[in-house]
């Protein structure tokens, strides 16, 4: 029995799907059934599970042996996920794949706390005497539906990033394809996988965009002090905006381009492109 916590999320709803095509027994712990029911459906097993309760991890882990681990950006994110390793531990689950961040993100004085947050996580992960695999997945595609409302009501991109720089950009279903299949195969024991998709600018994503929408959707680059102040206006909390500033000049340094081919040899397919992306949520983008 596989446990999965952070099944109702960007990406683990994509590890749930994969999971399900696979015929595999998993469950999800969750911290509200009724809005799980919601976003994966009435045939999901689940349990309660809040990572901030890890008595509730215990109990809901019981009979499993492996767990998927995720959980969304938080002050208290490495607390949550060490006492849920040590939680599952305890409830004799062996071998734990957990998402982290990027490689470029995931360092032990990355500016942002997620960042170094993950780092510890993973640390804690590799001295818990469990088997595990951490997968380190680069820039969403998801991410980019922050844009739709001003594509929708202004015709334009602008985000603080440079329009040239690469991003190695990954659709979450890349990601769920993976995990599903590091879950259920052996031979990935005490691994990290760094997983890319391919390199795209932001001029790339504007030019997709207006083909797609059959109009011109410029790309423009704003400054990261405006950025910054419009976070603070919409009361975003300062631990988050640090972390959102960090990643936009990791970006904006060009690291977060790099590519491998961890996505192809893992889930035996090759990674889904920003134009299939694009194509499929375009309805999204529209008035
Ligand atoms: N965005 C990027 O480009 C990027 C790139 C690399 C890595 N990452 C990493 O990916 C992760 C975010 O992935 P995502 O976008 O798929 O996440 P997400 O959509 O924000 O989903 C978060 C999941 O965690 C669950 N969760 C949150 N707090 C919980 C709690 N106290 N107890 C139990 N479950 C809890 C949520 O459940 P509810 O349904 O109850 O809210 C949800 O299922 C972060 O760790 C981030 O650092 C992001």
């Amino acid at each position: 029995m596989i446990g999965v916590i952070g099944g109702t999320g960007n990406t683990g709803r994509a590890v749930v799907k994969a999971l399900e095509k696979k015929s595999v027994e998993f469950r999800c712990l969750v911290r509200d059934s009724e809005v799980a029911k919601q976003k994966i459906g009435e045939t999901v097993e689940l349990v309660h599970g809040d990572v901030s309760d890890h008595s509730s991890i215990e109990r809901g882990l019981q009979g499993c042996e492996k767990l998927f681990l995720l959980t969304g950006h938080s002050p208290a994110l490495a607390e949550q996920e060490i006492g849920t390793i040590k939680a599952a531990k305890r409830a004799g689950v062996n071998y734990i794949v957990k998402l982290s961040g990027g490689d470029a993100v995931a360092t032990e004085d990355c500016p942002s706390l997620i960042g170094r947050s993950h780092w510890q996580i993973e640390q804690a992960l590799k001295e818990s005497g469990l088997d595990w695999t951490i997968l380190r997945p680069g820039f969403f595609m998801q991410n980019l539906i922050n844009t739709a409302g001003m594509v929708k009501g202004q015709s334009k991109v602008m985000m603080p990033l440079s329009s040239t720089v690469n991003i190695a950009m990954i659709d979450v279903n890349d990601t769920g394809d993976v995990a599903a299949e590091v879950l259920t195969t052996a031979g990935h024991e005490n691994m990290t996988y760094f997983l890319s998709g391919h390199a795209y600018t932001l001029e790339d994503f504007s030019s997709i965009l207006s083909k797609e929408l059959g109009n011109d959707i410029p790309y423009l680059e704003i400054p990261l002090d405006a950025a910054v102040k419009a976070m603070k206006e919409r009361d975003m909390p300062d631990w988050l905006i640090d972390h959102q500033s960090a990643l936009m000049s990791i970006v904006n340094s060009g690291v977060a381009g790099a590519t491998n081919d961890n996505i192809a040899k893992l889930s035996g397919h090759a990674p889904r492109t920003l134009e299939q992306f694009v194509s499929s949520h375009i309805d999204l983008f529209k008035n």
